[in-house]
């Protein structure tokens, strides 16, 4: 399913996890006035915003995100050091190499689909001693969304449609051979745990909607999602207490040096 303005709308309203995840990959990334950055997978731009005002006005920032939705809402806050386009992070031939200071990947890399590719482009836009950081979802670790979407999904009616789409969360050693191929020696690979709360099965699954553009359902047909998401919210309620849900999460940071 494509993204849509409801969505789009409703990820910039409901961020708050993403945002803060931003925040600590930026403490690892040493991002100071006059650089260069690119964000990759930027969606309404509140984060892109946040590092054009580290970078100020002899810096420039420029966000990308396939999403023409998503870019609609950022292009409303963007400013002479600070702009937006439609793109794919496997695709960066918008940016010359050696021209960046800094790639930042937040809450997206699990989306990209060929990340392979990806990879290697971050490479190739960074300038000499420049950074690319990236945190998204471990693969070494299965939180509860995870849990619950493989068990429905794995139900008739279903489990005859393939999943389709990701997200693919990379496990440390996956995200290590693709620093290799990208000739990325130079990194650091951290755990940030954290703790999402949501008030209830609905407000979680809708958190989940809006951050992966409508892709939490696999290949199932447009039709059969409404089913799926009450089967969904039944599994939430088991786990749901007074206090809501408190969903344990762990986030692989990663920053390479060219
Ligand atoms: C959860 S949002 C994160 C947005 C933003 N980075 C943040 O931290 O708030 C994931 C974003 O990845 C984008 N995305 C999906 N596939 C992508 C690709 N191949 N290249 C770049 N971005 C992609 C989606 O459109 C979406 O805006």
């Amino acid at each position: 399913m494509a993204d849509t303005e409801e969505l789009a709308k409703g990820y910039t309203a409901l961020n708050g996890t993403q945002y803060d995840a931003g925040k600590f990959l930026l403490k690892r990334l040493n991002i100071t006035t006059g650089n260069n950055i690119l964000d990759v997978g930027c969606g309404p731009g509140d984060i892109t915003a946040h590092i054009a005002s580290i970078v100020g006005p002899s810096g420039s920032v420029v966000g990308i995100d396939p999403s023409k939705e998503r870019i609609a809402l950022a292009n409303e806050i963007a400013t002479p050091n600070l702009s937006f386009y439609v793109g794919r992070a496997e695709d960066l031939s918008r940016f010359e190499s050696n021209s960046i200071d800094v790639v930042f990947v937040n809450s997206t890399f699990h989306w990209v689909e060929d990340q392979a590719t990806a990879m290697k482009e971050f490479a190739r836009v960074l300038k000499s001693g420049g950074r690319v950081g990236i945190s998204g979802g471990s693969g070494d670790f299965e939180a509860a969304h995870e849990k619950i979407k493989a068990d429905v999904l794995s139900r008739e009616p279903y489990r005859k449609y393939p999943i389709t789409s990701g997200p693919k969360f990379l496990k440390r050693s996956e995200i290590e051979g693709l620093l290799d191929a990208a000739g990325l020696e130079k990194r650091e690979i951290v755990v940030n745990t954290i703790v999402k709360e949501a008030k209830d099965g609905a407000a979680m699954i809708e958190w989940l909607d809006t951050s992966s553009s409508g892709k939490t359902y696999g290949g199932i047909p447009l039709d059969l999602r409404p089913q799926a998401r009450e089967e969904m919210k039944v599994e939430w309620a088991r786990i749901t207490t007074e206090e809501g849900i408190k969903m344990d999460m762990e986030l692989l940071v990663t920053v390479a040096t060219k």
